[in-house]
């Protein structure tokens, strides 16, 4: 098989809050792509960052009375924390803060501007008197054009839907001060996106999108695109845009170039990986964005522009998911459904939700539901139930009876070649993102090895005069099986699979190891690999993120 080299990355979180688990669906989604893709002995890598610039990190560490560097020092700290805490397996976690990424935005920008793709007028926009300042659209807050509903923000109202801009709101406010705004002149620097018009429709009818997103991306094409304010007055936190002293880069044109900076910050510690051969025009290496299908106008249209107009290659393909639900509507703070990471680490085993996410995701746009009833019963019965049984209806026997030794031959090379064959399949639905599909194939294999175990009944036989032989080749094949699941359960189950190497004393699986089975190998005591989920943790855990939603008001 000949070696690939990918470069795969997830949107990188705002460095002003907390990772909650609707981020994690996408990080989970990522890495188990990612940790597949390793396994088969491709070499992947997998980056990310804070995406820390822009106006509510500025107010945000002025709230809190500190600078944004320290603001978002602490939050990279804690985001950092979330990912390993699930097991989400970054080559390197960086910040849109940093030398790699001011860099890479400086060359763009320059880039860009010298082709004559920015131009510059003058616009008129809200400015609060009081904090001296231009105001985004969520800083502003009035009654609704439209239905006058008090306290709207400034882009949309809540209570009829309508859309408007800030100056249509009727007594607006300052959010920050709430001072009245005033409207006040402003130079802004523009990126002609409307260049890029023809590339973009070709681009978009490519395969770099997903079809669903592609017809979206055509309704905005068909409208015609319009040229993109990418500049920022200060006070802003971001970086400066070149030889323009106090104009800033607006955060959404730097965001993706930290994809950028993150991936150089490695290739700087690590010799075998080259920037210029993953980002230069010609590249033949794969690149592909994960994201939520709210930033697909961003990744799909702005970016492979912003790329190709400063001479970088474009992505493989952009890939977004839908939102997360939980219980069917969308998560609520006063429900107690809108749960941090770090909540549910208090209560429960990451893996748990990386299974479900995985029993449940596919390659589609769609809401993922995380049915809380549903995730304890699936991952009790599936997990528990199903795949771990395997081991510990059989393990003991062999550990007790037969000193740990599996038997020198398969008795039933047929049946585990079933296992054993599954294995294009399964591949195939991962690198699809068919993760759903998958599970599936993997626990109806489960299934089968179950079967297995309880029409031969070792547990019966052990105790019959000259049943030992036997029963220590059905316990070895029931072994084997759960072996092969393991490897294909990989991806999606990182730290299972340590226990489960540990138990079957083996290096660490590969995929390919699905084609040899495991004979005349001493394996270790069993112990049970995971405890089912108790309907009390998930109480406890909604209970807490209740409690703290409270608190903040
Ligand atoms: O929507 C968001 O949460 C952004 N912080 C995502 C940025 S992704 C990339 F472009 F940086
Ligand atoms: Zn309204």
């Amino acid at each position: 098989m000949n070696s690939r080299k990918i470069l795969v990355t997830s949107a990188l979180p705002y460095a002003n809050g907390p990772i909650h688990i609707g981020h994690m669906l996408e990080y989970i989604q990522t890495d188990i792509w990612a940790r597949f893709q390793k396994q088969r002995g491709h070499t992947c890598t997998y980056v990310c960052a804070d995406d820390t610039h822009g106006t509510p990190i500025m107010l945000k560490a002025q709230q809190l009375g500190i600078t944004p560097e320290q603001l978002i020092a602490d939050v990279k700290k804690d985001h950092e924390a979330d990912f390993a805490d699930f097991f989400v397996n970054f080559d390197h976690y960086h910040t849109t803060h940093s030398d790699e990424c001011r860099e890479f935005t400086e060359l763009i920008y320059n880039r860009i501007n010298a082709a004559g793709h920015i131009s510059k007028r003058t616009i008129s926009q809200l400015f609060d008197p009081e904090k001296e300042m231009f105001l985004p659209d969520r800083f502003v807050k009035g009654n609704c054009p439209k239905c006058g509903e008090d306290d709207q923000y400034g882009d949309n109202c809540d209570k009829c839907g309508a859309t408007y801009s800030p100056t249509d709101l009727i007594d607006p406010k300052s959010a920050v001060s709430g001072a009245t705004p005033i409207l006040k002149d402003s130079e802004h620097f523009f990126f002609k996106l409307q260049d890029f018009q023809e590339m973009l429709q070709t681009w978009i009818r490519s395969g770099h999108v997903q079809e669903q997103i592609a017809n979206k991306l055509d309704e905005w094409l068909d409208d015609g695109l319009r040229e993109w304010d990418i500049s920022r007055d200060a006070p802003y936190f971001g970086f400066e845009i070149p030889g323009e002293p106090g104009k800033y880069l607006y955060v959404w044109l730097d965001a993706p170039i930290g994809y950028m900076g993150s991936f150089k910050a490695l290739c700087d510690k690590r010799d075998d990986l080259d920037f210029d051969e993953y980002w230069a025009k010609d590249s033949t290496t794969e690149l592909y964005h994960f994201i939520g299908k709210d930033i697909v106008y961003f990744h799909s249209l702005f970016w492979p522009a912003t790329l190709t107009a400063s001479n970088f290659r474009t992505p493989t393909a952009v890939w977004a998911h839908g939102f997360l639900m939980v219980n069917g509507t969308k998560m609520s703070k006063s429900k107690g459904t809108f749960i941090k990471a770090r909540t549910y680490l208090d209560h429960l085993n990451p893996e748990y939700l990386r299974y479900y996410f995985a029993a449940k995701l596919n390659n589609r746009i769609d809401d993922f539901d995380l049915n809380l009833e549903d995730f304890q019963q699936r991952v009790n019965s599936d997990l528990v139930g199903k795949y771990i049984n395997i081991a510990s209806r059989t393990a003991g026997f062999i550990f007790k009876r037969f000193d740990g030794m599996l038997s020198a031959q398969s008795s039933e090379q047929s049946l585990l070649k079933e296992f054993q064959d599954q294995a294009d399949v399964i591949a195939k639905y991962y690198e699809d993102r068919e993760f759903s599909r998958a599970i599936k194939a993997i626990m109806l294999l489960a299934d089968k090895a179950n079967q297995y175990i309880a029409e031969k009944e070792p547990w019966k036989l052990i105790k019959t005069d000259g049943g030992e032989a036997e029963t220590k080749d059905i316990c070895s094949v029931a072994l084997n099986m759960f072996r092969i699941l393991s490897i294909y359960l990989k991806p999606v189950l990182p730290e299972m699979s340590k226990k489960v190497e540990q138990f079957l004393n083996i290096d660490a699986l590969n995929w390919h190891d699905h084609q040899h089975l495991l004979l005349d190998h001493k394996i270790n005591k069993f112990k049970p690999l995971m405890q089912r989920i108790e309907a009390d943790a998930i109480d406890a855990m909604v209970a807490d993120s209740k409690a703290a939603s409270s608190k903040q008001g």
